[in-house]
C-alpha cells in the first residue's frame, strides 16, 4: 500500500487496540528507515531505537506495570500508565526511543538545555515520521510517554545510560478510531503583517 503524505497525516490515529498478529521484520525496518529521514539540528541524528518483541516486549510491560504499582502503593498518581501498559501488552512490537547525547536523569541546564531542546525536537520529528510511515503501510501505532513512570528500571534492564525520550507501540490495528478533536487553526494562530 502506498499513500501520499497528506493522506497519511490525515488518516493517522493513535491506536489502542492491536490484532494478535506479528509484524514482519522488514516492516519494522521500513518505519525505522522513515524515522531516520527526519531533519535534525546540525544533522546530529540524536536518536537510538531499541526494538522489543516477544518475551523482551512482555518484560518491558512487566517492568512498567511493576513501576506503576510501586508508585501507586506510595499513594502517588500514575495517570494513564496502567491502561497504556495494557495497550503495550497487546501490540506485538514496542520501540524504545533514546537520546544518546543525554545521560538518564542528567543536567538539563546551561548550554545543555538548548542542545536538549534541539535534540528533543529532532527526535519528535523522527517519531512522527515513523508514525506516518506506519499509517502508510496499514499499521497502527501509539506514541507513548507513560514509560517515564519506570524509565530508570527500563534503562537498567537493558543497560542504557542515556535518556529515554518515549516509546512507540506498533502492530496491526484492531480498531478504526474517529479523528480526535483539534483546536481550529484560526484559534491558535496569530497572523502579523
Ligand atoms: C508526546 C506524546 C506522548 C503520548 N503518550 C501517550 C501515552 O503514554 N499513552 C497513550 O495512550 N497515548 C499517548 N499519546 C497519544 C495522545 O493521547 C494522542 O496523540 C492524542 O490524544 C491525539 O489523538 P490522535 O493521536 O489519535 O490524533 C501521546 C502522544 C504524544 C505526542
Amino acid at each position: 500500500m502506498r499513500m501520499d503524505a497528506m493522506q497519511a497525516i490525515w488518516e493517522r490515529r493513535s491506536i489502542r487496540k492491536f490484532a494478535d498478529r506479528p509484524l514482519a521484520r522488514e516492516l519494522i525496518e521500513t518505519v525505522l528507515e522513515a524515522a531516520i529521514r527526519a531533519p535534525s539540528g546540525k544533522n546530529a541524528q540524536p536518536w537510538r531505537f531499541v526494538v522489543l518483541q516477544g518475551k523482551e516486549k512482555d518484560r518491558l510491560v512487566d517492568i512498567l506495570e511493576a513501576g506503576v504499582n510501586a508508585l501507586q502503593a506510595k499513594g502517588l498518581a500514575t495517570g494513564s500508565a496502567l491502561p497504556t501498559a495494557h495497550i503495550m501488552r497487546q501490540a506485538p512490537v514496542a520501540i524504545l526511543v533514546y537520546n544518546p547525547r543525554q545521560q538518564a536523569g542528567g543536567d538539563r541546564n546551561g548550554t545543555n538545555r538548548y542542545m536538549h531542546l534541539v535534540d528533543t525536537q529532532s527526535i519528535g520529528a523522527a517519531v512522527q515520521n515513523l508514525l506516518l510511515a506506519a499509517t502508510g503501510l496499514g499499521l497502527g501505532s501509539l506514541w507513548i510517554c507513560d514509560v517515564f513512570y519506570a524509565d530508570d528500571a527500563i534503562g537498567a534492564r537493558w543497560g542504557r545510560q542515556d535518556e529515554l525520550v518515549c516509546a512507540v507501540s506498533l502492530g496491526y490495528p484492531a480498531e478504526t478510531p474517529q479523528a480526535r478533536p483539534r483546536k481550529p487553526v484560526a484559534d491558535i494562530t496569530t497572523w502579523l503583517e
